[in-house]
C-alpha cells in the first residue's frame, strides 16, 4: 500500500502549494461560516470548513488543509475538480459567448447535443437540455404523461428523484415527501427489484415507470439483471414508457457511459445531470426519435438549458472521459477497491458498481465512520440507510488515493 506520506509528496505537483495570498483580503474562517449561516437559507448540514479550491481528487480549505474528496463534490465532478481541459473550454467559451437561449442556433450547443447522443445507447437519439436532475425528471415524466395521455407514474420505495413537486412525488423515500403538500396525483410506489410488485400496479392507466437503476440515496441498492429486463418487457406490453433516472449512474460513474444498455435493457428516456458537465449546472433528457418526433415546438422549454457555457463544459467532459480512458479506470480500480473492502473485518457488505459505492457497517455506524475519516481529511457521504457510507469519487480516482483511503479505514475502530 502507498503510505499517506507518499501521497503527500506526490501532491506537490497535483495540488501545488496552497496560495495564502488568496486569503489576505478575505474574512477569517469563522466569519465566512457565520456569513453563510447568516445570509443563506438552511439546506444541508455542512462540513465544518470552507472549501476554496480543488484539483483533481483533492480540495483545499481556507486554512490551507487538503482533503481527499471521495464524495466528488456531491457526485458531480466527474473529471475531477477543475480539470485543466474543462477549465480551458469554459474560459474559451466565456470569452466568446456566455449565453444565448434556444431561440438561436449555437455552435457549442450543437456539438454538445451530437456528443451526448453519440455516446448514448441505441435507440436514444435526441437530447433535451435542462439545468438540473430534478428538472430532467420533471420533464421526462411530463413527456410520458403528455404522449401517452395517461396519469399514473410508478416509481420505487427507496428511490430519490429530486425536490420539485413532480420529482418529490415520485421519490420513494417518504421523509422527502413529508412536508410537501399537496403531492402530485397519480404516483404509486413499487418494491425495488420486485417484478411482482410492479405487475400489481402496472395497468392501461400507467404513463411511465421511473427508477434509479441503482438506488443511491436509498443505500446503494441494485436489482438483478432480470428485474431491468422485466421492466422493459412490461412497459412494452402495457404501452408505458420506461425512464431511467441516471442523474448519478450516468456519464461514466458505473464504468460505462450509462447504466442503460446493461442486461440488454434500454429505457425510452434517460434523465441526466450531476457529472454531465463536470460541475457546471446542466441536465438532459435523452429520448428516442419516436418520442422526440411527437413533441411539438412549444411543448417544452427552458431559458438556460443547453446554454453555451454548460454545453462547452459537457463537450470537454465527454472528451476527457474518452481521452483519459476514465471508464477503464473506473472499472479497473473499482474492482480493486471492492475486493480490498470485502476483505475488511469492519465491513459487512459492499454494494454498487464502479464508482457508486455503498459500504455497509454494523448497526447503523456509517456516521461515526464518516466522522473518523473526516478527521483523517477524507470526505465521504452518508445515505438514507444509517449503516451505509457512500463513495462517489471523481472518475479520475486512482490506486494511490484508494490505498490511502483503505489504510485510514483499516485503522478505524468502532467502539
Ligand atoms: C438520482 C437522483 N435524481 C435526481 C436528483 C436531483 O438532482 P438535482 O439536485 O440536480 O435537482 C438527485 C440529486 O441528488 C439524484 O441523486
Amino acid at each position: 500500500m502507498t503510505s499517506g506520506t507518499d501521497i503527500q509528496r506526490g501532491a506537490a505537483h497535483v495540488g501545488g502549494p496552497y496560495r495564502s495570498d488568496a486569503l489576505s483580503t478575505q474574512p477569517q474562517l469563522e466569519n465566512l461560516i457565520d456569513i453563510e449561516e447568516q445570509y443563506q437559507v438552511a439546506t444541508y448540514k455542512k462540513f465544518p470548513f470552507v472549501i476554496e479550491r480543488g484539483q483533481d481528487v483533492w480540495v483545499y480549505t481556507s486554512e490551507g488543509e487538503r482533503y481527499l474528496d471521495l464524495y466528488g463534490g456531491h457526485a458531480v465532478v466527474s473529471t475531477g475538480h477543475s480539470h485543466p481541459r474543462v477549465v480551458q473550454a469554459i474560459a474559451d467559451q466565456a470569452a466568446r459567448l456566455i449565453f444565448y437561449s434556444n431561440l438561436v442556433y449555437n455552435d457549442a450547443r450543437a456539438r454538445a447535443a451530437k456528443k451526448l447522443v453519440e455516446i448514448a445507447p441505441e435507440p436514444l437519439t435526441k437530447a433535451f437540455f435542462v439545468n438540473s436532475g430534478t428538472e430532467a425528471n420533471e420533464n421526462a415524466m411530463k413527456i410520458a404523461r403528455m404522449l401517452t395521455g395517461r396519469e399514473k407514474i410508478i416509481s420505487f420505495e427507496g428511490g430519490f428523484h429530486g425536490r420539485t413537486p413532480g420529482s418529490v412525488s415520485a421519490t420513494g423515500l417518504a421523509k422527502y415527501r413529508e412536508n410537501v403538500s399537496p403531492l402530485l396525483p397519480g404516483h404509486v410506489y413499487a418494491d425495488f427489484g420486485n417484478v411482482a410488485s410492479v405487475e400489481s400496479l402496472l395497468d392501461e392507466e400507467t404513463a411511465a415507470i421511473i427508477l434509479e437503476p441503482i438506488q443511491s440515496m436509498g443505500g446503494v441498492r441494485m436489482g438483478e439483471p432480470e428485474f431491468y429486463q422485466a421492466l422493459r418487457e412490461m412497459c412494452d406490453q402495457a404501452g408505458a414508457m420506461l425512464i431511467y433516472d441516471e442523474v448519478q449512474t450516468g456519464v461514466g460513474r458505473t464504468g460505462e457511459f450509462f447504466f442503460a444498455g446493461r442486461f440488454g435493457a434500454v429505457p425510452d428516456m434517460i434523465a441526466l445531470a450531476k457529472g454531465i458537465a463536470s460541475g457546471v449546472p446542466m441536465g438532459a433528457v435523452l429520448m428516442t426519435d419516436a418520442i422526440a418526433g411527437e413533441i411539438k415546438t412549444g411543448d417544452l422549454g427552458t431559458t438556460f438549458g443547453g446554454g453555451p457555457l454548460a454545453s462547452a463544459a459537457l463537450e470537454a467532459t465527454v472528451d476527457v472521459i474518452r481521452d483519459e480512458q476514465l471508464l477503464e479506470n473506473v472499472r479497473e480500480n473499482s474492482e480493486y477497491l471492492f475486493g480490498e473492502l470485502r476483505k475488511m473485518l469492519l465491513v459487512e457488505e459492499v454494494r454498487g458498481l464502479g464508482y457508486l459505492i455503498g459500504i455497509k457497517f454494523p448497526g447503523g455506524t456509517a456516521k461515526p465512520v464518516q466522522q473518523a475519516l473526516l478527521e483523517k481529511k477524507i470526505i465521504t457521504g452518508l445515505s438514507d440507510d444509517p449503516s451505509v457510507l457512500r463513495l462517489l469519487p471523481p472518475l479520475t480516482l486512482r490506486k494511490p488515493e484508494i490505498d490511502l483511503f483503505l489504510d485510514e479505514l483499516s485503522k478505524i475502530a468502532l467502539g
